[in-house]
């Protein structure tokens, strides 16, 4: 028995490389992972450890539907620090089970079926899946790969009808590493403004920048924070994915819907996990930047080594940590070469298809994995490449 709305929601198409690559490990093959989106880092311990001390402590029911008052505070509190914008920690903020279930619990609780939201192309995979789910209408906008994945405001202005009502912004971007000027965000921020849009900024990648790339949230630019809901989470640059720990900031008038909506769907994500983001958000950061600089080590190596690879070409991957390389002068589609480096270099990357229209004729290859594998990755396409 399926629901014509589940009929809808394709098989996530990352997580089918991962089950093909895991199917060929099975049979004794080595594979080197480059299709996953997660740090290859634990948890800092002094984190783990915080969250280990809040079950001992008894930390074991129900929180608050919206999070516990401190973990709350501490995003706020972050919130004010690094980018002077003032949030209630009472009302403008609910912790999520990861951004997965803010984006979702975003536009079904905002949206209403046959409104339009514009989305990113290439994008995470989510987004129009949650807007589908809703009856909402995805409009693509292009990330142009000649401008390092920049979007183009005229284009995005093009793309507002009268049934428009929000714009997804995705930065650092999965899949491209593409970070947004702030001439472009100063730019649809006039948009949103003159359109009256809400924007949904997803800014899971944030700390995962690199210089002389700097993150701007778009809450912060003049007259937006009364129109843009942040969706940030400890996934990424906490190496916490398995905690689903995400949270949604806005003004109250979006956060009682998507509050309702939340205590429905899940009452309150983990206890004893929001404990250990109290401790990954007020506590020391050292672990969490270390991790950053290796991935920029790493960045800077699979960007030069994958563009000396005949019929390869990347731009250079701002934040995030991930490399989109166009595959096209080799004759293949993202499909085809993916499969090929599958099945002959013994490298799992995701076509880029999945991505959407722009991400034909790409490959998504997450450097989230160390540089020796990623060294032999390398290798090993080169000579199925020839
Ligand atoms: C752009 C983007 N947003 C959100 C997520 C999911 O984050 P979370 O683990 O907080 O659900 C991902 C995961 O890959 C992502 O790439």
């Amino acid at each position: 028995m399926e629901s014509i709305k589940a009929q809808r929601i394709p098989y996530s198409g990352i997580r089918t490389v991962f089950d093909m690559a895991k199917k060929m490990e099975s049979k004794g093959q080595t594979i080197i992972h480059l299709e996953i989106g997660k740090p290859d880092f634990d948890t800092p311990a002094h984190i783990v450890e915080a969250a280990v001390e809040a079950l001992r402590a008894g930390k074991h029911h129900y929180s608050q539907n919206a999070g516990i008052p401190e973990l709350r505070q501490a995003i706020t509190d972050k919130y004010a620090e690094e980018y002077q914008l003032e949030y209630s920690p009472k009302s403008d903020v609910v912790v999520t089970n990861g951004v997965a279930e803010g984006v979702y619990v975003a536009i079904h609780a905002l949206l209403d079926p046959g409104d339009q939201i514009l989305i990113p192309d290439p994008r995470w995979v989510n987004y129009d899946v949650d807007a589908i789910s809703n009856d909402v209408e995805p409009v693509d906008y292009t990330l142009y790969e000649d401008r390092n994945y920049q979007p183009d405001p005229d284009d995005i202005a093009d793309k507002i009808t009268p049934k428009t009502r929000m714009i997804l912004l995705a930065s650092p971007s999965n899949p491209t590493g593409g970070v947004n000027s702030l001439a472009v965000l100063e730019k649809i921020a006039q948009l949103a403004q003159e359109h009256d849009l809400v924007i949904l900024s997803d800014e899971i990648y944030e700390k995962i920048i690199y210089p002389p790339a700097e993150h701007v949230t778009i809450a912060s630019l003049e007259g937006m924070k009364e129109r843009t809901l942040i969706l940030n989470g400890l996934s990424k640059f906490y190496s916490m994915t398995g905690w689903r720990l995400g949270y949604v900031l806005g003004e109250e008038k979006y956060l009682n819907p998507i509050l309702r909506y939340h205590q429905y769907m899940v009452t309150s994500t983990n206890t004893f996990a929001q404990w250990g983001a109290v401790t990954a958000l007020k506590g020391d950061q050292g672990p969490a930047y270390a991790m950053v600089e290796e991935f920029c080590r790493r960045r800077d190596y699979i960007y030069e080594a994958i563009n000396q690879i005949p019929g390869f070409s990347s731009a250079e991957p701002q934040g995030a940590f991930y490399l989109f390389p166009s595959v096209k002068e080799t004759g293949m589609d993202g499909y085809q070469m993916s499969k090929m480096l599958l099945e002959k270099a013994s490298v799992a990357t995701v076509p880029g298809e999945y991505f959407g229209k722009n991400g034909a004729g790409h490959i998504r290859i997450s450097y989230a994995n160390s540089l020796e594998n990623l060294k032999a990755a390398v290798a090993n396409i080169k000579a199925c490449i020839g």
